[in-house]
């Protein structure tokens, strides 16, 4: 009887912080999300600055299969990444759990850029969603290439959104360099 009277407290109190948190995300008037997809943690860390800048939620792109370093080995034309980069229909899939957009304007999506573009995952998720209504800033990290055509490619493959012209960041970037970008969106 006692250790039954325990458990339903504790069932009661994890609802009651479930609620409490999803009712913070509509009522402190946080709306902003940063999306990314980083295979080797550069672009994780730039996510992570912006969402701690911005007060975001952040939700992670996985790769149902993980990329190893043999498949993002990138002097070898057979390896996996290669061979996807090379086919603009592939379309890699996601093994992280599916996010309910509801309630956010604001999505700052990040990736590496591979072969001058966006991983071929970032097309799957874009795919995936409905972006009515949100602001899409892209942002992307890489051995020194610019954004080239991916922020299009993203905003071609949703079909939905309004989409502002990326922007490529330096793994290295401070806080400050962050939110000076931030700022000369507004
Ligand atoms: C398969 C592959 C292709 C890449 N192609 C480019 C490229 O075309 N231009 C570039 O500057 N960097 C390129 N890079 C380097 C990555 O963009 C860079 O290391 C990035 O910051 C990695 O981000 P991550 O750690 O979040 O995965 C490539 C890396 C890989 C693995």
């Amino acid at each position: 009887m006692t250790s039954d009277n325990t458990e339903t407290v504790v069932n009661d109190s994890e609802t009651a912080s479930k609620q409490e948190s999803e009712t913070a995300n509509t009522e402190s008037g946080n709306h902003i999300l940063v999306v990314y997809f980083s295979a080797t943690g550069t672009t994780k860390g730039i996510a992570e600055t912006i969402a701690a800048v911005t007060g975001a939620d952040i939700y992670e792109i996985k790769a149902a299969q993980e990329y190893t370093s043999v498949d993002l080995d990138y002097g070898d034309s057979n390896s996996r990444t290669s061979k996807e980069q090379n086919d603009s229909s592939v379309r890699p899939e996601i093994g992280s759990e599916t996010i309910s957009l509801d309630g956010y304007d604001t999505i700052y999506i990040g990736y590496p850029i591979w072969w001058g573009e966006e991983p071929r995952i970032m097309d799957t998720f874009v795919e995936n969603y409905d972006f009515d209504g949100i602001t899409m800033i892209p942002f992307c990290t890489s051995g020194g290439s610019g954004v080239g055509r991916s922020d299009k490619n993203l905003a071609d493959h949703a079909g939905s959104g309004n989409w502002l012209k990326g922007e490529r960041l330096s793994g290295s970037a401070s806080e400050s360099d962050i939110e000076n970008w931030i700022n000369s969106l507004k």
